[in-house]
């Protein structure tokens, strides 16, 4: 039978679960993809089949699915490091950098990922590609200067989107009470130059670029689930 895109994801998550051990410390990662992993984690935990685990979750979105799970969880800021973070992706490239941010939780993302000792991702097959940016690039903005980065990013010949919310009218606000705009980049052949131009605009919070960051990706395919590592 062939894995639909929600049976590539589920089977990749469940699949990455076998990395976790018992007391170790890790970050759960947010959108459809991670919220499989959390469910298949609060199954094990709560069969004892995994113990004494600390979990960091990285939106509120994942926080509320793992106290649902009864998941133990903590705060970044009680933590010095965490043992593994498993997260989605929007896309990897064959160096396995990613775009991160379609749910607009980049920023706690990519802290967690980063005081992370190893960093896996879960996905389908749709999220591999040989050049990042055919999805969109989230940059994350504050509220006050979104227009003068807009601006900025746009007269270097990438239009930029505000991302909109639920509610016609209103743009989309993350976790962080900031706003995403979206980047039509149409493909980046030149990825630490973007990093760098975005790096250095200030009103420029986060960005969704997480380069060399991530050690292995679990992918769900058609007929299987393949391990990719660096
Ligand atoms: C959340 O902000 C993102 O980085 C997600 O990890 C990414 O958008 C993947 O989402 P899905 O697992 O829902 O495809």
């Amino acid at each position: 039978m062939v894995n639909t895109p929600q049976e590539q994801k589920r089977k990749a998550a469940l699949a990455a679960l076998e990395v976790i051990e018992s007391g170790m410390k890790l970050g759960l990662g947010t959108g459809s993809t991670a919220a499989f992993m959390v469910r298949g984690l609060g199954q094990l935990y709560r069969e004892h089949k995994l113990n004494d685990l600390i979990c960091v979750p990285t939106s509120v979105a994942t926080r509320n699915l793992a106290q649902e799970q009864g998941l133990p969880l903590t705060t970044i800021n009680d933590v010095d490091r965490l043992d593994l973070t498993i997260d989605g992706t929007d896309e990897f490239d064959p160096q396995l950098n990613l775009i991160k941010g379609g749910g607009g939780a980049l920023l706690r993302e990519k802290i967690v990922a980063s005081l992370s000792d190893r960093f896996v991702i879960i996905a389908d097959a749709s999220k591999e590609v040989d050049q990042l940016g055919r999805f969109p690039l989230p940059v994350e903005v504050v509220p006050f200067a979104w227009k003068t980065v807009a601006r900025h990013i746009e007269n270097s010949g990438i239009q930029a989107l505000l991302r909109a919310s639920m509610n016609p009218g209103d743009p989309y606000k993350t976790d962080q009470g900031n706003y995403i705009l979206d980047l039509q980049t149409g493909g980046m052949p030149d990825l630490p130059k973007m990093k760098w131009m975005l790096e250095g605009l200030p009103g420029v919070v986060e960005h969704g670029l997480f380069l060399d960051m991530a050690d292995e990706v679990f992918l769900g395919k058609e007929d299987r689930v393949e391990r990719i590592t660096k």
